[in-house]
């Protein structure tokens, strides 16, 4: 039975079992900030292989690319994002502190100590930097505040030399900066995160058709890759007023987050507005030319763009279950709530735990041992010896991991083992010649 569902707990359940930690966590963390632990690269990792291959290595029109974080400030001009990329913020004239003007329920109050608020103010969310030895205005730089323009900048360089006609897309996964004015909700509102961009290149006029169709793939790969509960997640179109300033239109998936409904992607039709500007900016010439039609445009663009965090934290969300205790331990004195990670399979940190009956005695550890050395060249796998066994599998289904091998006294004479389903907790007895292929197949 499911007790409770609460985002405290999740949060401290991420750190406890090694997801996610506060950056600097020792020197007491720094806002906006987080390390992403042992299981948590992992999780991450595995996220971000499943948008890699449904976004490029599954589709025969879309190619990869790694841009420079760090990019000309010029682009940044053409973008908009140096004149336009900014919240409004707001200060108490008593105690400094500021907020974010819009997230404020009365303006002229300071909600923190009751003080008048100054007059709100346009505050530009790129980190700066310096390039160079000398600290000037002439060597401004800034961080990138989304990946997608080191994919506009690159457009031609890929036209020039790969084999794409139009529709195409160009995808890209990586770190993005904002300094946000209250980052918050743990990893849901942050100043270094990662995102999945794609901007998919059509001929005007086919960008309706094409923005509605990236709407039902990106849904579907929530749903069907990640395993994302269904009723969890639901698009929202975006009002007129809410568009960012190179959009025409944009919906936004969001999910059903402890803390309310919350976005983890938009889809984003962005017209020509970034070629143009870039074609502005740099002098370069941004138009295609359709063989087929001998026409010449600049396509525009639809763009899916995917915050890895924010997926990580649907994702664990949805999977985390504290069910009654017992599950996997009979005794009274185990009888406290248990958590379970019904995460899916595809993304568990940890596939297959080997676990030794008993570790001392080493006919069984030596051959839980071979075991592991054969499924690790196949699968994430953990191998662990401590404790009573019900307490290793609790251990393992605190964190999701889909299988576990127990090695006992019957294996060593019959080359087999005991393989347990985290989810309906069943136990088979299989020949460890035929363990990869099940767990393959499963
Ligand atoms: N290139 C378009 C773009 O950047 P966005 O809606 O500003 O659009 C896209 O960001 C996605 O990036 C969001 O849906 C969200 O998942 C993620 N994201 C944006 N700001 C974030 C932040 N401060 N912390 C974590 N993720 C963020």
């Amino acid at each position: 039975m499911i007790i409770e569902n609460n985002f405290e707990k999740i949060v401290s359940f991420a750190k406890r079992r090694g997801f996610v930690f506060q950056s600097s966590d020792i020197y007491g963390g720094l806002g906006g900030f987080y390390d992403f632990g042992p299981l948590g690269v992992e999780l991450k990792k595995n996220i971000k292989n499943s948008w890699w291959k449904n976004m490029v290595q599954k589709r025969e029109d879309v190619v990869g690319l790694d841009s420079a974080i760090i990019m000309n400030p010029n682009v940044w001009k053409a973008s908009g994002h140096t004149e336009t990329f900014s919240d409004p913020l707001s200060e108490c004239k008593s105690c400094h502190k500021r907020f974010r003007s819009d997230h404020l329920e009365d303006s002229s109050k300071c909600p923190e100590c009751g003080g008048e608020m100054m007059e709100s103010r346009n505050f530009n969310l790129m980190f700066k930097t310096f390039i160079g030895p000398v600290e000037d205005s002439a060597n401004i730089a800034y961080l990138r505040p989304e990946t997608a323009q080191g994919i506009f900048v690159n457009y031609r360089n890929i036209l020039n030399t790969q084999r794409v006609k139009i529709p195409f897309g160009i995808a890209q996964i990586g770190k993005a900066f904002r300094n946000e004015i209250t980052p918050g909700n743990f990893i849901f509102r942050m100043r270094e995160f990662e995102q999945m961009e794609m901007e998919y290149f059509v001929k005007p006029g086919t960008e309706k058709e094409a923005f509605e169709k990236w709407i039902e793939r990106r849904m579907d790969w929530y749903v069907n890759e990640l395993g994302i509960k269904k009723e969890n997640l639901r698009i929202r179109r975006q009002e007129r007023d809410e568009l960012a300033h190179y959009a025409k239109d944009c919906a936004d998936i969001e999910y059903k987050f402890p803390i309310g409904w919350s976005e983890i992607e938009g889809i984003a039709s962005r017209g020509d507005f970034d070629l143009l500007q870039h074609q502005k900016f740099s002098g370069e010439d941004m138009n295609y030319f359709e063989e087929s039609t001998r026409e010449k445009y600049v396509p525009y663009v639809i763009e899916p763009s995917c915050g890895i965090e924010r997926t990580f934290l649907a994702v664990l969300c949805d999977a985390f279950e504290e069910v009654e205790g017992g599950r996997t331990t009979t005794t009274e004195s185990n009888k406290e709530k248990e958590v379970l990670l019904k995460i899916s399979k595809k993304l568990a940190p940890v596939k297959v735990a080997i676990l030794p009956l008993v570790k001392n005695k080493p006919e069984i550890t030596s051959k839980a041992k071979e075991v592991y050395e054969t499924l690790r060249n196949h699968f994430a796998c953990q191998y662990d010896e401590v404790g009573a066994i019900g307490r290793r599998y609790r251990r393992h289904d605190e964190i999701g991991t889909p299988w576990a091998v127990t090695i006992d006294f019957e294996s060593i004479e019959n080359d087999d083992v005991t393989l347990r389903d985290r989810d309906t907790m069943k136990q088979e007895r299989v020949k460890i010649k035929d363990l990869l292929s099940i767990i393959y197949e499963n």
